[in-house]
C-alpha cells in the first residue's frame, strides 16, 4: 500500500452501521477478491473487494470477515480470517498482516488464520439461524467470472442447506452511499492528485502529441503523489474519438484544431476520483467548440444546483434532459419538430447526450448507492453532462465530483480544477 494508514475508527463505525441492519441471530460473511491470473505465472495486480475493505480496512487477498453480533461467544461477534504469514512469504512477497497488525488496521480482536476457517465457521453457523451473503447487485455489473465471493456462496449453500440466506447488498448500498468525513478527506485527496495531473497537462499538450503520451504524464503525476494510479481506465480521446463514450485505446495523434476529451481520475487509498475536462490541442477553442463547451458547462452548472437533500435521481435526470434539450436547440443540433416527434423513452436530446448525468462515487467509481430514495447529505455524485457530435469530430463532456450538503449547494471536490474555457486557454498560453 502506498497510502497512509487510515485509522481503525472508520471501520469500527462501518461495522456498527452494518450490524444495525442485521436480523437477530444471523451472521454475515465477506470475502476478499481473487488475484486474477493472466497466463503462465502472471497475475493482475490485486484489487480488494470494496465491501470487506469498507468493513475492515483489510487490503489483502484471501481474507474473510465474519460478523455475528448475537454470538454467545464474545470472541466471535466479529472475526477475521487471514492467510497465515510466514518467513518464506515475507521474503518472496513482503510482509503480510500479522494478527496484531490486523487488529491495528481493523479494530477486530479475534483474528484466526485461514486454515482454521472450516472448524471455527462450523461452530458459528451451528449457533446462527440465518446467514447474510454478499452478492453483487450493482445494476451495471456484468461479470462472466465467478468471484471468490460467488464460489463461497455456492459452497456455503451446499454445506449448510438448512440456513436461511439474506442479502448483504442492500445494506452495503445503504451504508456506503453516505460518506464519513474521513472518507470525504480521502476522496478530496484523490481529487487533488487528479488536479496536479491536469495542471501538468496544460503546459504539455500541443499539436502532434500522442494520446498515450498524455496518459503517461498523468500516470507519472498520480504515482508520485502516492496514488496507485488511475481509478478507472483513462479515456484520452482527441477529435472524433471523443464521441466513442468508452474510448480507451488512447493511441492517436492529437491534431491542431481538435479538442481532447480527458476522462481521467486518480485513486487514493482505494477511493476514486472521476473527472472530465476538454482541452483544445492548440490552446484555443474555435467559436463553435466554445459554444458547445459553454452549452455543456451551462447544463452542468444548473444540474449541480439540483444535487440537494430530497432530490430523487430519476426526477433529476429528467430535469437535466430538459436543460440539455434547450441547449441543443440553441446550438441548432435539434429543432422543434424533433421534439414534437420524439418518443417518451428516447427523447430527441439523446441523439447528442446518450448517457446519464450522475452516478454515486466512492470506493468504486460507479459506487453503490440508493437510487430510489431521496438523496441525502454526505452522498457524493459526479455531474457529467456531455454533447457528442460525430459529424463535427467533436465531443465535449465536463465532470466534477460533488458532496451533497445538509443545506445549500453541493461542495465541489474539484472546485480548484480549471473549468471555464477562458481559464484553460490562459493556462495554456501563460
Ligand atoms: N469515467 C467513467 C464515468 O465518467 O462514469
Ligand atoms: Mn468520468
Ligand atoms: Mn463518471
Amino acid at each position: 500500500m502506498k497510502y497512509d494508514r487510515i485509522g481503525k475508527q472508520l471501520y469500527i463505525q462501518n461495522r456498527a452501521k452494518f450490524v444495525q441492519h442485521m436480523d437477530s441471530n444471523s451472521l454475515a460473511v465477506f470475502n476478499s477478491n481473487d488475484i486474477y491470473p493472466v497466463s503462465a505465472d502472471s497475475t493482475i495486480p490485486f484489487q480488494q473487494h470494496r465491501d470487506i475493505l469498507y468493513l475492515s480496512g483489510v487490503d489483502q487477498e484471501e481474507s474473510i470477515l465474519v460478523l455475528f453480533p448475537d454470538s454467545k461467544n464474545e470472541a466471535h461477534k466479529e472475526v477475521l480470517f487471514l492467510k497465515e504469514t510466514s518467513e518464506l512469504i515475507a521474503v518472496w512477497e513482503g510482509e503480510k498482516l500479522t494478527k496484531e497488525n490486523a487488529f491495528e488496521v481493523s479494530g477486530i480482536k479475534t483474528v484466526y488464520w485461514l486454515n482454521q476457517f472450516p472448524v471455527m465457521f462450523k461452530q458459528m453457523m451451528a449457533e446462527a439461524t440465518a446467514v447474510y451473503v454478499n452478492t453483487n447487485e450493482h445494476l451495471r455489473a456484468n461479470t462472466e467470472v465467478q468471484t471468490r465471493e460467488d464460489r463461497f456462496i455456492v459452497k456455503l449453500k451446499s454445506d449448510y442447506p438448512a440456513h436461511t440466506t439474506r442479502k448483504s447488498a442492500p445494506i452495503m448500498h445503504r451504508i456506503r452511499s453516505v460518506k464519513e468525513s474521513i472518507e470525504l478527506e480521502l476522496m478530496q485527496k484523490a481529487c487533488k492528485i487528479t488536479e496536479s495531473g491536469i495542471r501538468r497537462l496544460l503546459s504539455f499538450i500541443q499539436p502532434g502529441v500522442w494520446e498515450y503520451e498524455i496518459e503517461a504524464e498523468l500516470a507519472h503525476e498520480f504515482l508520485r503523489k502516492r496514488s496507485n494510479g488511475f481509478a478507472y481506465t483513462p479515456i484520452i480521446a482527441s477529435g472524433k474519438n471523443a464521441c466513442v463514450l468508452h474510448y480507451i485505446e488512447n493511441n492517436q495523434i492529437c491534431l491542431d484544431g481538435d479538442v481532447i476529451l480527458l476522462d481521467v481520475g486518480a485513486e487514493y487509498a482505494n477511493y476514486s476520483s472521476d473527472l472530465t475536462r476538454c482541452i483544445p490541442v492548440n490552446g484555443r477553442f474555435t467559436e463553435r467548440q466554445r459554444n458547445v463547451y459553454n452549452a455543456v458547462l451551462h447544463v452542468k452548472t444548473e444540474a449541480e444546483k439540483l444535487l440537494v437533500p430530497g432530490t430523487m435521481m430519476a426526477e433529476y435526470h429528467k430535469e437535466v434532459g430538459l436543460l440539455m434539450e434547450n441547449q441543443l436547440l440553441g446550438l441548432g443540433l435539434i429543432d422543434k419538430t424533433d421534439i414534437k416527434n420524439q418518443k417518451a423513452e428516447w427523447p430527441a436530446y439523446k441523439k447528442y447526450f446518450m448517457h446519464g448525468t450522475s452516478h454515486f462515487i466512492g470506493l468504486d467509481t460507479h459506487d453503490v448507492g440508493l437510487w430510489n430514495e431521496p438523496i441525502q447529505a454526505g452522498m457524493v455524485f459526479t455531474c457529467e453532462p456531455g454533447i457528442y457530435i460525430p459529424e463535427e469530430g467533436l465531443g465535449i463532456r465536463l465532470e466534477d465530483d460533488l458532496v451533497v450538503q445538509a443545506s445549500g449547494q453541493p461542495f465541489n471536490l474539484m472546485k480548484d480544477i480549471p473549468l471555464e474555457a477562458a481559464e484553460i486557454e490562459d493556462l495554456m498560453h501563460p
